[in-house]
């Protein structure tokens, strides 16, 4: 596609998700972002400041099914057609060996990692394909393919999201339905990590840059549906090339 769509951006309030919503505004996109609470509604949208006329917070807890259904149709309500939608959701857990992790802080991670986009692609990939268009976005850190002691659970999680998001790519095929995950092997520069941060380290606005470059069809390998960025340089320069 050309030109300003329409999005959601799940996880819009994280770290990632605040970045490329403030991306997407700033390309005259408009977004709908799902929140837990209304303080984080608004918190976002003071974040984004005058571009926050195009930006629409709905509250929904996306663990549960019936609140992502719900979001879903007020969503649709709102707009007569939606373009994009971004994954950027979870919670993290880290320090405990994965024997030794309860039954009660599993469950709970469960539904914030997998339930979240289990019940997220049932909705709005299931909406894309009864439309047959529209980008289903997935993002995962480097933990989806790589092991360290005490961060196990994330590893699990992580390659989980990626194998949903290869599967249903596969199931896509041949339909006007693209499904992207978009592997960091960087953590992400976000506001909360700030002088923390590395300049080799991809920042949510980069992310932001090549998402759309993949829906404008704009970077090399824009039809496959595994990406992975390495560093800052790399990705830039991947945009650049497409420029
Ligand atoms: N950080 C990295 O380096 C990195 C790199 C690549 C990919 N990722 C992946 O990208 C995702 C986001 O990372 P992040 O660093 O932006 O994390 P974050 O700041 O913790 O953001 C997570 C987002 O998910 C939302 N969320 C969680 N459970 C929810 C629920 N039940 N209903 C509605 N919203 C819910 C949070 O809402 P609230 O704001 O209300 O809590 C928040 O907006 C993670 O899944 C992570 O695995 C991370």
């Amino acid at each position: 596609m050309t030109g300003a769509g329409t999005a959601v951006v799940a996880g819009g309030t994280g770290g990632i998700g605040e970045g490329i919503v403030k991306t997407l505004l700033g390309q005259g996109w408009t977004v709908f972002v799902p929140v837990l609470g209304m303080e984080k509604g608004e918190r976002l949208l003071s974040y984004v400041g005058d571009q926050g006329n195009r930006l629409r917070v709905m509250p929904a807890d996306l663990s549960l099914r019936e609140e992502v259904a719900g979001f879903r149709k007020l969503v649709m309500q709102a707009t007569p057609k939606l373009d994009l939608v971004v994954v950027s959701v979870g919670s993290s857990y880290y320090g405990h060996s994965l024997h030794k992790i309860d039954e009660a802080e599993w469950a709970r991670l469960l539904e914030e990692n997998l339930a979240t986009h289990f019940h997220l692609q049932h909705e709005f990939l299931g909406y894309f394909h009864d439309v047959n268009q529209g980008a289903y976005v997935t993002l995962a850190g480097p933990e989806a393919d790589f092991v360290h002691p005490e961060t196990g659970l994330m590893s699990v999680f992580a390659a989980a999201q990626k194998m949903m998001a290869r599967v249903e790519a596969l199931e896509a095929a041949g339909s006007g339905v693209r499904v992207y995950s978009i592997t960091s092997k960087t953590p992400i520069a976000t506001r909360a990590r700030g002088e923390q941060s590395s300049p080799s380290w991809i920042t949510p606005f980069d992310l932001g840059d090549y998402i759309l470059a993949l829906v404008r069809d704009q970077v090399a390998g824009c039809r496959d549906s595994l990406h992975v960025l390495d560093t800052r340089e790399q990705l830039r320069r991947l945009l650049g090339a497409a420029r």
